[in-house]
Order: C-alpha cells, then sequence, then structure tokens
C-alpha cells in the first residue's frame, strides 16, 4: 500500500473520475469546493445526479444506498410520489407566484399548531438557520434580555446569534466574523447542576435556553429527563424563554416531535428538514402571546416588535404544497410509520455493535428512534452522553473519512457513520448494509497496525 495514499481512497478514486474532475472545477469557483462543509470528505465527494426511494447515483452511473436521506429530512425517502405529485401539479401553476399570500401557508400552519403541541402560532422562513436566528431574536424582544444560553456542541445552523461552542475546542471562536462573545454562553450537555447554576447565574440578563431535545452532532444523543425538567423549571423560573430546536427531531421521532413524546414543552420551537418535504424550509412557533412580539397590528412601531421573516422566499407556495403533503402523509399513516422507524433503528444500532465486535472493532452506535451514529471509542465501556464525551472519546477522522470511504466504495452513503432511516429503507437494504459493514469492519481490522507498530 502507497504510504501516503491509502488504499480505500485509491480504490475510490478509480470508481469517480467524474466526480473528481467536477471537485477540481469546483474548487477553483467554490471555496474548499463545496457550500455546506460536512460535504466535503477525503479525496472529494461524490457528485449526484438523481436520487429515489433509499437510493441515490452518482455522475459516474454508481449507485449508493442512502443513509444521509438530504440531512435527514427525507423521511419518506428520495422524491417519494405522494410529494411529487402535488409539486408537479403545482409546478403548472406557477413558483414564486409574485411572492404575495397563498393558501397553501395558511394550512401548513394550521398543519403544525395541530401536531407540534407548543405551536399556536407559525412564521415560516428558508431555513433552519433562519428560523434558529428569528427565534433568538423573538426571545431576546419578548424578555426585553439579551443573554442566550446553548449547548456545547449544539448545532442551530449558521446563524450568528448561536455560531458559539460548537465544535470541539468549545472556548474557540467557530468562525471570524462574529459579534463579540459573551450574549452567548454555553453550557454541557445532560449535566442538569450546570444548567442550573449557569441559568441562575445569568437570570437578570438571560432570554433564552436553546437546546436540541436529542443532539446531532453528539451522536442523537437524547436529552435526559433530569436534565431536561431542570432546564425547564429553571427558565421558568427566572423568566427565560425554552427554546427546542426539533430541526431534526421534529416530524421524526414522532409527528409532535420530541416535546410531545416526553411531555416536556418548551416556549419556542424551531422547525425544519422533514416539514419542507424535500424543499428548502425553515419555521419558527410558540404560544400566540410569544408570536405576538413580531405581530405589526400588535406593535405597529418597528422598535416595538421583534422582526421575524421577510424573505423573498417566505412560504413559497411549492415549499408550502411539498410541506402539506409530507405532514398529512405522516398524519394519515402515524400508524405504522413511527413504530416501522423505531424498530428498525433499534436494531441498527445493535446490529452496528454487533457486527463489530464479531470482527474484533471496538464501536458503539448512539441514536434514537430512526436515528444512529457509529463510534470508535478510544476504550470499551465509555458512556456517550454528550457531543464532548464524542470529541474527546472516540477516534472522530476513523468514522468521518476510513468507514465513509470504505462502505461508499460498496456502494452505502452514510454521514457521521450513521444517519437516518427512511421509510423506503426495506428490510433487503438493512441486510444488505449490515453485509458490506462485516466486510468493512474485516478490512478495517486486517489494516489496523498490530500492536506497538
Ligand atoms: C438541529 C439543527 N438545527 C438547525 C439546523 C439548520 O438548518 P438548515 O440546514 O435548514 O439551515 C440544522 C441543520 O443541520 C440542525 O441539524
Amino acid at each position: 500500500m502507497n504510504k501516503l495514499i491509502k488504499d480505500y481512497l485509491k480504490f475510490y478514486g478509480g470508481r469517480t473520475l467524474g466526480s473528481a474532475i467536477l471537485f477540481s472545477r469546483a474548487e477553483k469557483v467554490i471555496p474548499g469546493g463545496v457550500c455546506h462543509n460536512i460535504r466535503y470528505h477525503p479525496p472529494y465527494p461524490c457528485y449526484l445526479e438523481r436520487a429515489q426511494g433509499s437510493r441515490f447515483w452518482d455522475v459516474d452511473g454508481n449507485e449508493y444506498l442512502d443513509f444521509w436521506m438530504g440531512h435527514y429530512a427525507n423521511i419518506l425517502g428520495h422524491s417519494p410520489q405522494v410529494v411529487i405529485a402535488r409539486l408537479q401539479d403545482a409546478l403548472s401553476r406557477g413558483t414564486l407566484l409574485s411572492g404575495i399570500v397563498n393558501p397553501w401557508e395558511v394550512e401548513l400552519a394550521e398543519l403544525i399548531c395541530d401536531l407540534v403541541p407548543s405551536a399556536e402560532a407559525v412564521r415560516f422562513c428558508c431555513s433552519g438557520t433562519e428560523a434558529a436566528g428569528y427565534a433568538a431574536r423573538l426571545s431576546r424582544a419578548y424578555t426585553g434580555r439579551s443573554r442566550i444560553i446553548k449547548i456545547e456542541g449544539g448545532w442551530h445552523g449558521a446563524c450568528s446569534e448561536l455560531l458559539y461552542a460548537v465544535k470541539w475546542p468549545y472556548d474557540k471562536p467557530e468562525s471570524v466574523g462574529l459579534p463579540a462573545a459573551g450574549q452567548c454562553i454555553s453550557i454541557p450537555f445532560n449535566d442538569p447542576e450546570a444548567a442550573a447554576h449557569a441559568i441562575r447565574t445569568h437570570a437578570q440578563k438571560l432570554a433564552a435556553v436553546f437546546m436540541e431535545p436529542v443532539v446531532g452532532v453528539g451522536g442523537f444523543v437524547p436529552a435526559e429527563p433530569e436534565f431536561l425538567h431542570i432546564v425547564r423549571e429553571e427558565t421558568a423560573k427566572v423568566g427565560a424563554l425554552l427554546v427546542f430546536d426539533e430541526i431534526i427531531t421534529g416530524f421524526r421521532l414522532g409527528l409532535g416531535g420530541a416535546q410531545k413524546l416526553w411531555g416536556v414543552f418548551p416556549d419556542v420551537t424551531v422547525l425544519g428538514k422533514v416539514l419542507g418535504g424535500g424543499l428548502p424550509i425553515g419555521a419558527v412557533s410558540a404560544s400566540s402571546r410569544i408570536m405576538q412580539t413580531c405581530n405589526p397590528f400588535v406593535h405597529p412601531e418597528k422598535w416595538e416588535r421583534a422582526a421575524v421573516g421577510g424573505g423573498t422566499f417566505s412560504g413559497l407556495p411549492l415549499n408550502m404544497i411539498a410541506g402539506i403533503a409530507m405532514l398529512r402523509y405522516l398524519k394519515e399513516n402515524q400508524g405504522w410509520i413511527y413504530p416501522r422507524l423505531e424498530e428498525a433503528g433499534k436494531r441498527m444500532r445493535e446490529r452496528i455493535e454487533e457486527t463489530a465486535a464479531a470482527q474484533g472493532i471496538l464501536a458503539k452506535c448512539t441514536g434514537i428512534g430512526s436515528l444512529f451514529m457509529t463510534h470508535f471509542p478510544f476504550q470499551a465501556g465509555l458512556n456517550l452522553r454528550s457531543p464532548y464525551d464524542v470529541w474527546v472519546q472516540t477516534q472522530v477522522p476513523k468514522r468521518e473519512v476510513e468507514l465513509k470511504v470504505r462502505l461508499l466504495n460498496k456502494g452505502i452513503y452514510v454521514m457521521h457513520g450513521g444517519g437516518a432511516i427512511s421509510i423506503q429503507h426495506t428490510q433487503d437494504d438493512l441486510e444488505f448494509f449490515y453485509r458490506k459493514l462485516e466486510e468493512v469492519f474485516q478490512e478495517m481490522q486486517a489494516a489496523a497496525p498490530e500492536p506497538g507498530q
């Protein structure tokens, strides 16, 4: 094996020539060759042409079983007919429809208010990033306070308000060009004492605590009940808002998201991903009282109200129509969809650990419902309860490069060693994945340096 280029990278290069050429062109006109840094992996990402069901095809004609599923958005699989048919019909009537109000935004808002317990009113935008930024502004405006607490490792998109303490080390800025740090404070996940302490310390100036009830970056690790209850109680005591970022969990863990599953209700909920039915979307929702903060009839003076929304494409008819098709289908079929995804995810997490153990590889698979993430811990017996645990106790590059590219070579796409199962993943698909994973673990074990080497 060439000492500089690993054999699995060479093999990947051999079957993805078209992607190599596209990436070399992209590097000249798109910084780093990608528009979202997580899309890059060595030696270069594969460029896609088409996606259907549980699969996609790259420009070189390779077929892949996909577990990234549109950043976890495509719970019905790629290009589901229930959405595509509605979109084809909608397209015949136009796209932006001049950017005036449309009936579908009303219907989608009504559906959200029906399904998400904390939602009595909604405003739409085009991404989760926008929705999270608006929720930060709304919280500040409603409480008249400035500070926000977030979770170390929590990702709420690239909005400036919350782009702090996302990647380890948490005390270093995530980007240049952000407003001076100090208004966004981070706390460790699943540490009730640290949460209570931080909330009390910042009580007078605290506008909101933001959290993903299931932290994506930490391997879809759920908030533990004590942590959730402390954060809920303490924020209520000091008059700060609790904001749930349910952009991953909304309509995926169940129709009412994590809040309905666990019976812990935030003041504000931000939504995205699944909600868009495969098209760009973000939504900020809360009680009517909180949402009135952005109502121009209630607060006619601009300096008295929060600016939430305002984009050219906010409430875009196509996005609203795709979202309605998605939510209606989930609502009508919830009786079998969620139990089936739950069972498939549970089995997936068990099989990954069993398959690794059978090959003498130490792997742990975390997650909840249909979400799963594989980790390679430095030692056995570790409990991964937070993004911090994942960063310091596991071999992240092994998951992000070696596992990923070896699986790509066998026609399987994972993100962070895992992803999301959709209703289009058949039992045969899952068995195919387990067989290929076994081969990959065998290869990894064979390529691992002997102890002492
Ligand atoms: C939990 C969470 N919040 C917010 C976002 C940002 O959403 P978007 O990518 O639509 O801007 C993401 C996206 O990955 C996310 O996972």
